[in-house]
């Protein structure tokens, strides 16, 4: 006959089984990692029903506890006992220790890089919609080659003036007070910034600057200054192409999408 495995273990192994099997479901087919407190919350319910399951007649519940009422009962278990009736409070007492410790980490700050824009705002005083906005010098990089050149480098005068101080001289988010910021200067040449972008975007991040930061931007403590205190519209616009020039990425558009 086939060795009998002991109901407890049973137990425990089904229980150990379906906490591996959450765990493996979450991480392959959700591709996610699953909340320790849901965890929790299932697995409260795996184990009553297996308790359940395990003690549905009394034949099974004796099984089932025979090896803990032996372990408290048996005179010649009685080493095993005494080293499991101090590793238990030591065990339960570490963990509550370790879980009420309190932690001195500050806390993670989550925020929205690129919170979605609104289709309009405000912006040089009038209604903007964000969506219709287009660069209005774009279309020379086509059309007067030598002009644009021209507008590109006014756009780089505007950056070194009043940019690179936060996002460095070479748009790499590293100006010499990026050190001093939390939130950091955004670095323009990774691909996961302006390149992610539309011009009307920048315009909008440009001109309204950390105050202009949707509320689910929140925690918003960007230093980000507004831009269209100080600059023109123009300035704006040029300052952008300069941004797209520089590091060789090209604003994201409507049409090729
Ligand atoms: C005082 C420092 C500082 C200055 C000066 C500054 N920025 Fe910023 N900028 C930041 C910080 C910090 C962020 C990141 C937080 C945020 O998105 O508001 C940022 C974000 C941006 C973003 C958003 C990029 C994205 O991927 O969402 C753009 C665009 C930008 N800056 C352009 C500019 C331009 C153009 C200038 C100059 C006209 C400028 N910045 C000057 C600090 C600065």
């Amino acid at each position: 006959m086939a060795m009998k495995i002991p109901r407890l273990l049973q137990a425990a192994l089904v229980l150990i089984g379906v906490y591996v099997g959450f765990i493996v479901v979450f991480d392959v087919l959700l591709q996610a990692i699953i909340p320790s407190s849901l965890l929790a919350m299932y697995m409260f319910f795996v184990t009553a029903g297996v308790f359940m399951v395990f003690t549905y007649d009394e034949e099974g519940t004796r099984e089932l506890v025979a090896p803990i009422k032996a372990l408290v009962e048996d005179p010649s278990k009685r080493l095993i006992r005494n080293i499991v009736f101090v590793i238990v409070p030591l065990a339960a007492g570490a963990a509550t220790y370790f879980q009420m410790q309190p932690s001195f980490e500050a806390p993670v700050e989550l925020r929205t890089i690129h919170p979605a824009p609104p289709t309009t705002a405000k912006i040089y005083g009038k209604q903007v919609n964000l969506l219709k906005l287009e660069n209005p010098f774009r279309e020379l990089e086509k059309e007067d080659p030598d002009q644009f050149r021209e507008l590109v480098d006014e756009g780089a005068a505007v950056y070194i003036r009043n940019c690179q101080f936060c996002h460095g001289d070479k748009l790499d988010g590293n100006g010499p007070y990026a050190a001093g910021l939390n939130p950091t200067p955004l670095n323009f040449q990774d691909v996961g910034t302006i390149a992610q972008l539309q011009e009307s975007y920048l315009f909008w991040r440009i001109s309204t600057g950390g105050p202009g930061l949707p509320k689910e931007a929140a925690p918003w403590i960007s230093s980000m200054p507004v831009w269209q205190d100080f600059l023109t519209e123009d300035e704006i616009w040029k300052v952008i192409l300069y941004l797209y020039d520089y590091t060789g990425h090209e604003p994201r558009s409507w049409e090729h999408e």
